[in-house]
């Protein structure tokens, strides 16, 4: 499978009853043509916990996320379905919810309070409104949902005579830890963060309840991993005034008569498996319409989820001010952006992808010329359109306001043929790794951002390939096979301790 010590892990595991739950599950049912159809999600936790969960028959519990997964759910006694239906390998069991209590659990709470307030998004003299509305989805939405997920866990944990190892992912679970334990007692629990951990004052705009049942719910874990040790650090600072104990260098806080240990651990990608995404047919056919956007110009690319802590539109009024600052590339360069619309149902995010609209439609409209327009936008673009992109740049620009990691640069670099430039906001999880190699920006500041580009266009073929060499070894020697092998292997020394 191309796991580190992959026999050791594999030992340790074959007599695990492995147990993965996340609110997006790594399978969705859709309707296509009157049929049920199965799609496979991407992304790293699917590529390397998907195929354990195979070997192992193991069962990942998720939200019923479309109407069909619904309805293929109900068909199953408590709703645990075989993957595949044909073939199965190992079971997705759904968890069911009206609409309302998900609408309160994922689109008040989960996002975007506890989003926003992870990635520093609240605009504080008038957001949030920390209102009756709140209070009551934490009650009638998080918590029930949290609960719910806990009661799938516990059934799972005793429905066979392996030792059960749990892995509970991301915000939306912050709960179950301290609900599972309550009924299981002295069993392992692990959860992984996949966003960031943001400083402790920050995190008093969550009310002091709900932050203490966070705490309380994720010190429940006996391993808790972040992607990087920022994260790491500024989540045991904010145990301080809770906890018991909290040791820094060891990274364990202690709270209850009950030790967590607090670690990080980057995720990265699967190198070789991009590497030859990158030399398929479907691929090879995508980049005949990249090369046309491109033509004979300098060709700037982004890729993002429409959040807003992608920051897209800082990003643009800087591609703008670059623009207004050098006429002299009007016509000589191309920005191409893709994406995919996310959280729609959300006020905020719904307004967010329509100033993302506007303001390219303003930048095309300010600077088109006969035969140029400045950006091409794909706004649904398919995997193998974004690797024929990644392909092709010679400049990308990722610029969160924050991120947990973004492995956008990660992919990007692995597989860029055109010693493809990289501006990176200071503030993405994956700077700490790669910033010597790229062009430091910070997120708020546009006017280092439109001198970044500048730099980008300016900056000479020998100094780019060294860059993008020195990208691709750092990339290469750490892949997602390595984040979770760390993760199993500091499991067994917990376990065995
Ligand atoms: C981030 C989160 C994931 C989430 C994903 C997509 O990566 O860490 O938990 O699944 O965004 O967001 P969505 O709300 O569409 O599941």
């Amino acid at each position: 499978m191309g796991y580190p010590k992959e026999e050791k892990i594999l030992e340790f595991l074959h007599d695990k009853n492995l147990i993965v739950a996340s609110n997006r599950g790594p399978v969705e049912f859709h309707k296509h043509k009157n049929q049920i159809e199965m799609k496979r999600g991407a992304g790293g936790l699917v590529s390397t916990l998907l195929p354990l969960m195979e070997a192992l028959n193991g069962v990942w519990i998720a939200s019923a996320m479309t109407e069909e997964d619904a309805t293929v759910a109900k068909g199953y006694s408590d709703n645990r379905v075989p993957i595949t239906l044909e073939d199965p390998k190992f079971w997705m069991s759904f968890v069911l919810a009206d609409e309302k209590q998900y609408e309160q659990y994922y689109s008040v709470i989960s996002n975007p309070l506890l989003w926003f307030v992870q990635h520093y998004m609240w605009n504080t003299p008038y957001t949030p409104d920390i209102d009756d509305h709140i209070h009551q989805a934490w009650k009638e939405g998080y918590e029930r949902i949290n609960q719910k997920f806990a009661e799938k866990v516990v059934l799972e944990s005793t429905r066979n005579e392996k030792d059960p190892l749990i892995m509970l992912q991301d915000y939306h679970l912050y709960l179950c830890p301290h609900l599972i334990r309550k009924k299981l007692g002295d069993i392992f629990l692990s959860q992984f963060i996949h966003i960031p951990w943001p400083q402790s004052e920050y995190c008093k705009i969550i009310p002091e309840y709900m932050r203490n049942a966070i705490l309380e719910g994720l010190l429940s874990n006996d391993l808790l991993g972040f992607h990087i040790p920022r994260y790491v650090h500024n989540f045991i600072q904010s145990c301080e005034y809770f906890a018991d104990e909290v040791d820094y260098q060891q990274g364990i806080v202690k709270y209850d008569g009950h030790s967590t240990q607090v670690k990080s651990y980057p995720i990265s990608i699967d190198y070789d498996g991009i590497k030859d995404m990158a030399r398929s047919k479907g691929v090879l056919e995508k980049e005949k319409l990249i090369r046309q956007i491109k033509g004979d110009k300098f060709l700037f690319y982004r890729t993002d989820r429409a959040d807003l802590s992608k920051n897209i539109i800082r990003g643009f009024k800087a591609f703008d001010l670059f623009l207004d600052k050098h006429p002299e590339y009007w016509g000589k360069v191309k920005f191409l952006t893709t994406g995919k619309p996310t959280r729609q149902q959300i006020k905020e995010y719904e307004k967010y992808s329509q100033n993302v609209k506007d303001i390219i439609e303003e930048i095309n409209n300010k600077y088109s010329r006969e035969g140029w327009k400045p950006i091409e936008w794909i706004f649904k673009a398919d995997y193998h359109l974004v690797i024929a992109a990644f392909k092709n740049y010679d400049c990308l620009i990722v610029n969160p306001i924050a991120d947990g990691m973004n492995i956008v640069p990660k992919e990007a670099s692995a597989v860029n043929e055109q010693q493809g430039v990289l501006i990176l906001s200071e503030t993405a999880g994956c700077y700490e790794e790669l910033e010597e190699n790229v062009l430091t920006v910070n997120p708020f500041d546009i006017s280092q951002t439109a001198e970044a580009f500048y730099r980008a266009v300016q900056m000479d073929k020998e100094e780019r390939s060294i860059r993008l060499k020195n990208l691709k070894d750092i990339i290469k020697k750490r892949t997602v096979y390595h984040w979770i092998s760390e993760q199993f292997e500091d499991i067994e020394k917990l376990t065995s301790a």
